[in-house]
C-alpha cells in the first residue's frame, strides 16, 4: 500500500513530514510548518495520479567529446555582465534576492529595456506591481521608449503561454517568483511548494526555448531568500543585490554562478535617473574620505579580478558597560575578534574596558583576511589618537601568532593605489620580493604586527577634548602610555 505523502513542509528549509511538529528537524527553524496540499512538485495532469507514464531512452553520452563555448548575450550592462560572467547565457536562470527598496525591479528593468533597444525579444512580468507603476519607473528612468513587453501576471500557465507564443524571448524578467502561482499544486501563493513548482514551470519553459530567465526573490531578516531555498539549487545562478538603503552604493555580488566567477562584485550608485555603472569603485569609495582624523585607514582589496580600495572606520572609546560592545559593519564580526585577541595577546594593547566600533565606508562587505592589517591599523590609530598618514594603503593577514602573512595579487593592489595618488603600502615583509616593487610607492613591509602597532602608538596624540566628568588616569595627558604596556613588543 502506498504510504500518505507527506504534507507538512517547512516554509524556510522545504522539509517535509507527515505530522505536524513545532521544530524542524532539517533546519532547527520553530513553527515553519505549513500543511500543504500533497500531490507536489512536478506532478502535472498527464503524469499524475493515473498510471505511470513508460519510460523513454536517453542517449547516454561520453565525459570527453565537443559541446560549443556557450554563447553569451551582453546585457548592456558592463557590471552586470562581469558578475554573470561575461553576459547572459541562452536558457539559464539566474535569481536575483535582495532587501524590499534595494533596487532589484531597478536594475532588471534597465536590464530589459537595454535588451529590447538591442532588438531582442525582451518580457518583463510584474506579479508585485501594476503596469501604470513600472511605467511609471522605466519614464523616470527615461527608458519608456524602450520596446519591453510588460504583464502584470500571477498565472504561471498564463505567462507560459504567452511566452510561448511568436518569437521566443531572450530574456525573461518575473518579479517576483513568491507572487506566482500554478494551477499544478493547490497550496496557497507564496508556500514553497507553490514557490517550487512555479521555479520549476519557468525553469523548465526556459530550457526548453534557450531564454534567459531572471527571477526575483525575497529576503528574509537575515539575508536569506526567502522561502525557497530550494529554488536556489534550481537556478544556474544565485545574485545578492545589496547596499546600505541610506547610501547610494548598491553591490551586485554572484553567490552561486555555473557558468561563471562567484567572487566578482557589480557596483552601482543609485540615482535619481535609476542604477548607474561604477566602473572605478575605489574612487566612489574613497570620495568621502576624512583626512588626518585618526580611526581610519585605507584598505587596498581585491574583489573578484578587480582591485578595490576602501576606507576601513575603527572608533575605541572607553565603556561604560560592563561588558564593552564590538560591533563591526560590513566584516566578519569573528575576524573582528581575532584581531583584537592578536592585538591584546601579542601587541600589548588593552582593550577590555573600551567599546569598539568598526565600519567599511562606502557599504561594501569584505571577505578577505587580507584586511586584517588594515583593521588593525585602523583599531590601533583611534585608541591611540594617532592618524595614520592619509597616502598610505595597507593589506596582509594576521595570524594567531602575531605574524603578518602574505596575501595574494600584491601587485595589483599597489598597482590600483598608485593609480589613486597613493604613496606608499604598509604591506607584509614576505611580499617584498614580488614584482610589486616596481609601482613607484614607497613600500613599508611589518613582519610583526606588534612592531606596526608601537609605531603608530609612538605617533599618539592627547585628545583634545576632555569633559570635567572624565576622571579617568589619563586626565588630559596623552592616552598613550596607559594603554600599550610595552611598546617594543
Ligand atoms: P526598486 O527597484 O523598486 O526596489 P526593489 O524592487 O528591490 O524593491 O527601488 C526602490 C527604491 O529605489 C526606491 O526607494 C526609490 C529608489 N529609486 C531611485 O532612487 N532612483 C530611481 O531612478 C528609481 C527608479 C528608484
Ligand atoms: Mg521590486
Amino acid at each position: 500500500m502506498a504510504r500518505p505523502a507527506p504534507s507538512f513542509i517547512c516554509q524556510t528549509c522545504g522539509a517535509a513530514y507527515n505530522r505536524w511538529q513545532g521544530k524542524c528537524d532539517a533546519c532547527g527553524e520553530w513553527n515553519t510548518l505549513v500543511e500543504e496540499t500533497a500531490g507536489g512538485v512536478g506532478t502535472s495532469p498527464a503524469t499524475g495520479r493515473g498510471g505511470r507514464r513508460k519510460g523513454r531512452l536517453i542517449a547516454l553520452e561520453s565525459l570527453s567529446g565537443e559541446s560549443p563555448e556557450a554563447p553569451r548575450l551582453a546585457s548592456g550592462m558592463a557590471e552586470l555582465d562581469r558578475v554573470t560572467g561575461g553576459g547572459f547565457v541562452p536558457g539559464s536562470v539566474i535569481l536575483v534576492g535582495g532587501d524590499p527598496g534595494i533596487g532589484k525591479s531597478t536594475l532588471l528593468t534597465q536590464a530589459a529595456s537595454l535588451m529590447a533597444r538591442a532588438g531582442h525579444r525582451s518580457v518583463y512580468i510584474s506579479g508585485e506591481e501594476a503596469v501604470a507603476q513600472v511605467r511609471l519607473r522605466a519614464s523616470r528612468l527615461g527608458l519608456s521608449d524602450a520596446k519591453v513587453q510588460l504583464a502584470a501576471e500571477t498565472s504561471v500557465e498564463d505567462i507560459v503561454a504567452t511566452l510561448s507564443q511568436g518569437e521566443v524571448p531572450r530574456l525573461v524578467v518575473i518579479d517576483s517568483i513568491q507572487t506566482m502561482w500554478t494551477d499544478m499544486v493547490e497550496s496557497a501563493p507564496g508556500t514553497v511548494t507553490q514557490v517550487r513548482a512555479s521555479a520549476q514551470a519557468l525553469i523548465r519553459f526556459a530550457k526548453k526555448t534557450g531564454a534567459t530567465l531572471i527571477l526575483v526573490g525575497h529576503v528574509t531578516k537575515d539575508g536569506q531568500i526567502a522561502g525557497p531555498r530550494v529554488v536556489e539549487h534550481m537556478v544556474d545562478a544565485v545574485m545578492s543585490f545589496e547596499g546600505e538603503g541610506s547610501q547610494q552604493f548598491r553591490i551586485l555580488r554572484a553567490v552561486k554562478n555555473r557558468f561563471g566567477p562567484t567572487d566578482e562584485i557589480g557596483v552601482f550608485e543609485m540615482t535619481g535617473e535609476g542604477l548607474r555603472e561604477v566602473a572605478n569603485p575605489s574612487e566612489l569609495f574613497l570620495s568621502e574620505r576624512d583626512l588626518g582624523s585618526p580611526g581610519t585607514a585605507v584598505f587596498a582589496g581585491i574583489e573578484g579580478t578587480r582591485p578595490v580600495l576602501v576606507e576601513l572606520q575603527a572608533l575605541v572609546a572607553p565603556s561604560a558597560l560592563g561588558t564593552p560592545r564590538r560591533a563591526v559593519v560590513g566584516w566578519e564580526q569573528s575576524r573582528l575578534a581575532m584581531v583584537l585577541a592578536v592585538l591584546e595577546a601579542h601587541c600589548g594593547v588593552r582593550l577590555a574596558g573600551h567599546d569598539v566600533y568598526l565600519n567599511v565606508a562606502g557599504g561594501l562587505r569584505i571577505q578577505e583576511p587580507a584586511a586584517d592589517l588594515a583593521a588593525a591599523a585602523a583599531l590601533v590609530s583611534s585608541l591611540a589618537n594617532a592618524p595614520l598618514p592619509p597616502d598610505a594603503v595597507f593589506f596582509g593577514e594576521v595570524s594567531l601568532s602575531g605574524a603578518v602573512r602574505p596575501v595574494a595579487q600584491t601587485a595589483a593592489r599597489l598597482k590600483e593605489a598608485q593609480k589613486l595618488g597613493f604613496a606608499r603600502a604598509v604591506l607584509p615583509e614576505a611580499a617584498r620580493g614580488e614584482p610589486g616593487g616596481a609601482s613607484g610607492l614607497s613600500l613599508a613591509t611589518v613582519g610583526a604586527l606588534s612592531s606596526l602597532v608601537a609605531d603608530i602608538a609612538a605617533q599618539g596624540r592627547p585628545r583634545p577634548v576632555r569633559g570635567p566628568a572624565d576622571d579617568d588616569d589619563g586626565g588630559g595627558k596623552n592616552a598613550t602610555p596607559s594603554q600599550f604596556r610595552n611598546r617594543r613588543g
